[in-house]
């Protein structure tokens, strides 16, 4: 039977609470709204220098990145901007959204006349036009939208070909170690407590395991480029030698390139 889930309150990282699954959830509110609006002045206070954000999860996305010069991207998740403000520097022409009217205003103020900021919930169809970019960068977003098949689906559709994804996530082992209670097989929504942006923020977030990662995106029909598990980089260790170790033994984040291919792949036999 179908249920509406409560709205998660923003409430004062690391303390874990699991949730059984929540199959025929439906959500009408953004999961992550309330604690993106609590944390979002720390987050983009610290997002530049905080060494899983600076040293860890940007190098390897950025890794991924095809040319962007002259290129128009959507940075989808913006947060307060790093990214797109990157892209802009390196000379693509940046629409970025983000579901945290906080998060908005503080990428604008970011920005200034850099990029289009615009608030939009990646769970719901995006509105911009068909072949429309030629790249979509999202990370660390979509942990926070359950229903990947459709924003593939999306992310494919607003795409020109050839045309680019580059994504980063949390890991399915990382988050599964998170909760050993959970069977790995399920997709579904749980809670950490972030403690490394100040005030502890009660995060929701779906986890899932590796095929529903790449599943739904073979499926809208991207090709698998790139399949990056991150290491730390050297200053990483520098600044936060223990967690360091711990990410050289055990993956933190997951880091993916897929292209909608030049050319309609050939009909299936049938
Ligand atoms: C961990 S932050 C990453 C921000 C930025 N990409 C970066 O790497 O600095 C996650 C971002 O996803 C946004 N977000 C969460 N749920 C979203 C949704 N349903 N639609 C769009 N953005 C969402 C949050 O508001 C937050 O800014």
């Amino acid at each position: 039977m179908l249920h509406r889930e409560h709205w998660p309150l923003a409430i004062p990282w690391k303390q874990l609470s699991f949730e059984h699954r929540q199959e025929s959830t439906i959500s009408e509110k953004p999961i992550a709204l309330d604690a993106y609006e609590a944390l979002a002045e720390a987050y983009a206070a610290r997002v530049d220098t905080k060494p899983h954000n600076a040293y860890y999860e940007r190098p390897a996305t950025l890794s991924l990145l095809p040319e962007v010069a002259g290129k128009r991207v959507l940075a989808a998740g913006c947060g307060p901007g790093v990214y797109a403000e990157w892209l802009a520097d390196h000379g693509a022409e940046v629409v970025a959204l983000d579901v945290s009217p906080k998060m908005v205003h503080l990428a604008k103020q970011r920005l200034g006349a850099k990029a289009r900021v615009v608030q939009a919930d990646l769970a719901q169809p995006l509105h911009f036009a068909d072949g429309s970019f030629d790249l979509v960068l999202s990370a660390l977003a979509l942990d926070y939208v359950r229903d990947w098949d459709q924003v593939f689906r999306e992310f494919h559709r607003v795409l020109r070909r050839p045309g680019h994804l580059v994504f980063s996530v949390g890991h399915p082992l990382a988050d599964y170690l998170l909760y050993p209670e959970a069977n790995y097989f399920d997709t579904e929504l749980v809670h950490y407590t972030w403690k490394g942006f100040g005030t502890p923020v009660r995060m929701p977030f779906y986890r899932r395991p590796l095929g529903a990662v790449i599943n739904p995106l073979l499926q809208a029909g991207f090709v698998l480029e790139r399949f990056l598990e991150p290491l730390p980089t050297e200053q990483f260790r520098q600044q936060d030698p223990e967690r360091y170790e711990k990410l050289c033994r055990e993956p933190g984040f997951l880091n993916i390139r897929a292209v909608k291919p030049a050319h309609l792949p050939p009909p299936r036999p049938t």
